[in-house]
């Protein structure tokens, strides 16, 4: 876990991934706060092989919550110049990707792949569809220019790319919808579209829950084969994770990791990192052994941004027990365990 490792042309000081994190702390224009630098600075200075930043939204109507941070004008590119540099200019060799979002009916403009229940959604029209795989490219070639390392395309958690994945919110009857071909195309074709944004060599990276559980729209032979696909077009690396992603049972450590393993039989050589409940050491190096190329993490950090030194140096579990407190913090994204 401590050796270095590539992801398409990039190379990675060691196998550790942080997961994408919201810092909940943008202002409301989108742009970012100076207490990002720090944030920032603390995970490069600790170690962090790949940070990957909060989620980004790419265009105004796919903003997912408040406070969330955008890549979606020119005038948002100068604070993420600076969360950038205050990565690559501390000496760990840290790199840092740019996490790209629309929310789909979590995001201002509710718009929906099909219809739902919620009396404020309203349905996708191709137009929109295709509006919106031209912004992912945008804000993709927008990351490059800031000097991010790489992106990721989030396609989990129930945001806009996941909403067309699963056959329980995509009941389309057009090319967008129905088989397993025509709900991924939207992934596909954002891909598709940022890769001849940014061109061959930089690192595109895909975070894809591994099945749409509790729910049957999604199944893990779905995921499989997007994945594959995905390969197949040349992306660089796939982070999977899952619907119901912030688990609090702190007994479920890597509780994506069966499911996981199914993918990655699927796509030849592409590395997969694999998130959700990591906190020992031993169990992160068991399942590199046996299958994980990289391991992301995110709330241990939120915690310990020096993790990845600490394990390093001999300790053995984070001290992160899972309570969720930390998504509504004061100023910016911080550890609210009172006994910590
Ligand atoms: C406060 C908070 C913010 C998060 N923000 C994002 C995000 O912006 N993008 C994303 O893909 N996942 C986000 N997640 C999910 C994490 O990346 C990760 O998938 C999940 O927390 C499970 O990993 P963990 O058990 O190591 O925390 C967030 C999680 C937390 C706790
Ligand atoms: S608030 Fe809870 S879940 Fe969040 S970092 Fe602290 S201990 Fe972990």
């Amino acid at each position: 876990m401590f050796n270095p490792a590539q992801i398409g042309s990039l190379k990675i000081p060691n196998r550790f991934i942080r997961s994408a994190t919201a810092e909940f702390a943008a202002n409301p224009d989108g742009t970012v706060i100076d207490e990002y630098y720090k944030l920032y600075t603390d995970l490069a200075l600790g170690e962090v092989g790949l940070i990957i930043q909060g989620h980004l939204y790419i265009m105004d109507e796919g903003k997912a919550h408040d406070k969330m941070a955008g890549i979606a004008h020119d005038y948002h590119l100068d604070g993420l110049k600076r969360i950038v540099q205050s990565i690559h200019n501390t000496s760990t060799g840290s790199k840092v990707a740019a996490q790209l979002n629309h929310g789909g009916f979590h995001s201002v403009s509710k718009k929906a792949p099909s219809k739902r229940d919620e009396k404020n959604d309203r349905v996708m029209t191709e137009d929109d569809i295709e509006n919106i795989i031209l912004n992912f490219g945008n804000a993709a070639l927008k990351a490059k220019q800031a000097g991010y390392d790489a992106v990721q395309i989030h396609a989990a958690h129930g945001y806009l790319v996941s909403q067309f994945l699963s056959s329980k919110l995509n009941q389309r009857t057009d090319s967008w919808g129905g088989s397993l071909e025509n709900k991924a195309q939207i992934l596909l074709s954002i891909y598709q579209r940022i890769r001849s944004q940014v061109g061959s060599n930089f690192p595109v990276l895909v975070k894809m829950n591994n099945s749409d559980e509790p729910h049957e729209g999604f199944p893990v032979e779905e995921a499989a084969k997007v994945a594959k696909w995905l390969a197949e077009e040349g992306l660089d690396a796939i982070e999977v994770s899952g619907l119901r992603s912030t688990r609090t049972k702190f007994e479920d450590e890597a509780y994506f990791s069966k499911n996981a393993r199914i993918i990655k039989k699927n796509i030849g050589d592409m590395p997969l990192s694999v998130v959700g409940g990591f906190r020992s050491l031993k169990v992160i190096q068991q399942l590199h052994q046996e299958f994980a190329d990289f391991v992301s993490i995110c709330r241990p950090f939120i915690r310990e941004p020096d993790l990845v030194k600490k394990f390093r140096e001999g300790k053995e579990i984070s001290d992160c027990i899972s309570c969720n407190k930390c998504f509504k913090p004061p100023l910016i994204i911080t550890c609210l365990d009172k006994e910590n």
